[in-house]
């Protein structure tokens, strides 16, 4: 009883924090589409430096990525210094002027990102945000940030401390944690990105818009592994409802380009991802990117998927063996499916069959095979042969 007690008064305590949001319609102005752009941790992680922020922005001009529709550049953890005695934070030894670097960034028609915790210390033991929130955010502003990706780290041990054996009060607090920077960044005037990163707990997208919330992280990290992308974008199933413009799932930053993943693997992760109506933050080593990974990444015509308008989420709408198949809604009455084999194997002497009728639709349809540029004909019961971990990605114009 005490439970459900203590829930409502939470779900009061939204409800409430939703109308305030409401009035101020700053938060909807950005991220109308997902947020699409750059991000060191992938790569660099510990190791980034102010260089490898200006190298990786000349890139994104030079490899046609800004063009593409890439434009934050993005700082993780591990800029921070100490704060000085009245409070004010300053970068460490590797980031020696941020102001001059986001100016450079924004020389480049880009916009820059970077990384605070709403805790004492950041995920890798540096200076979070704790108590300085509006100090921060006047910060961050003045320096011309746009982007701010706020990671829970070591806040959830103030959680425990503050409300130990209690998990509605620890999530209330967590809450009023993000409200609070998000007020911070409000309060600054200047239109920032609001990034919760917190690994999806306590069913984050319920409350994520309610307290200011541009994009959530839904699930823990990902690395540049096959099984953990395809575990990462399988919890996205069911998330679709909470999907829509100013407010976006993130199964986390894409690792196309990264690792021992293989063409298929990366053309399949970089597919999902623009079906999930997923924030596109490219996390590889620019410099020395691949022709056939820059063709993966400056795909228009996916990339158009990702940003279609309409903002809606596509769904796993039936798996027949180890194919899946996704349908994703666009704007004017236009879909993407996707046929994707997650399986170890090529399926071939028991070739898998597409039922339209499944996805409620009538055949045969015609559409752009988004990989292959070719046109295609969708036919009810079609074979379809697919490379292990491959995709078919189509556009169908308009099926009725
Ligand atoms: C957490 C986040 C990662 C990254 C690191 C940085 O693990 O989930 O995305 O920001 O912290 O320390």
């Amino acid at each position: 009883m005490r439970n459900v007690i203590s829930l409502s008064a939470a779900a009061l305590a939204v409800s409430l924090l939703s109308l305030s949001y409401a009035a101020n319609s700053q938060s909807a102005a950005v991220a109308q589409t997902p947020p699409m752009g750059w991000n060191s941790w992938n790569y660099f992680a510990g190791r980034v430096t102010d260089k490898d922020i200006r190298d990786s922005a000349d890139q994104i001009v030079a490899s046609g990525m800004r063009d593409a529709g890439y434009l934050y550049v993005n700082i993780d953890d591990t800029w921070e210094g100490e704060r000085d005695a009245n409070g004010v934070l300053h970068s460490n030894e590797k980031f020696p002027d941020m102001k001059a670097l986001a100016d450079y960034v924004h020389s480049k028609g880009l916009k820059i990102g970077i990384y605070s915790s709403p805790g004492p210390k950041t995920c890798a033991g540096f200076e979070g945000s704790l108590g300085h929130e509006e100090q921060d955010a006047q910060l961050y502003a003045s320096w011309g940030i746009d982007y701010l990706k706020y990671d829970l780290c070591s806040f959830h041990m103030v959680m425990q401390a503050k409300a130990p054996d209690d998990k509605a009060a620890q999530m209330r607090l967590m809450i009023a944690a993000y409200d609070k920077m998000g007020k911070a960044l409000k309060t600054t005037g200047r239109p920032i990105v609001y990034s919760f990163c917190q690994y999806g707990w306590d069913s984050v997208w319920e409350w994520a818009p309610s307290v200011g919330g541009n994009l959530w992280r839904t699930t823990g990290d990902v690395s540049a592994n096959w099984d953990r992308i395809y575990d990462l974008l399988s919890q996205q199933a069911g998330l679709e409802g909470y999907a829509g413009p100013g407010h976006w799932n993130d199964p986390d930053m894409l690792e196309v380009g990264n690792g021992r993943l293989s063409l298929a693997e990366n053309r399949s992760h970089f597919s999902m991802w623009a079906m999930l109506a997923a924030p596109l933050l490219a996390g590889n080593d620019l410099p020395h990117m691949t022709p056939e990974i820059k063709a993966i990444l400056t795909n228009r015509d996916v990339i158009a998927i990702d940003q279609d308008r309409l903002g809606k989420q596509g769904s796993r709408v039936y798996s027949d063996g180890e194919v899946e198949v996704w349908m994703r809604p666009l704007a004017g009455g236009a879909l993407a499916v996707a046929v994707f084999n997650v399986g170890s194997d090529r399926l071939s002497t028991h070739p898998f069959r597409l039922s339209l009728t499944k996805l409620g639709l009538d055949g045969p349809l015609t559409g752009k095979n988004l990989w292959t540029g070719d046109k295609v004909t969708l036919t009810n019961h079609q074979p379809i042969e697919l490379a292990s971990h491959d995709i078919l990605l189509v556009r169908v114009a308009s099926p009725r």
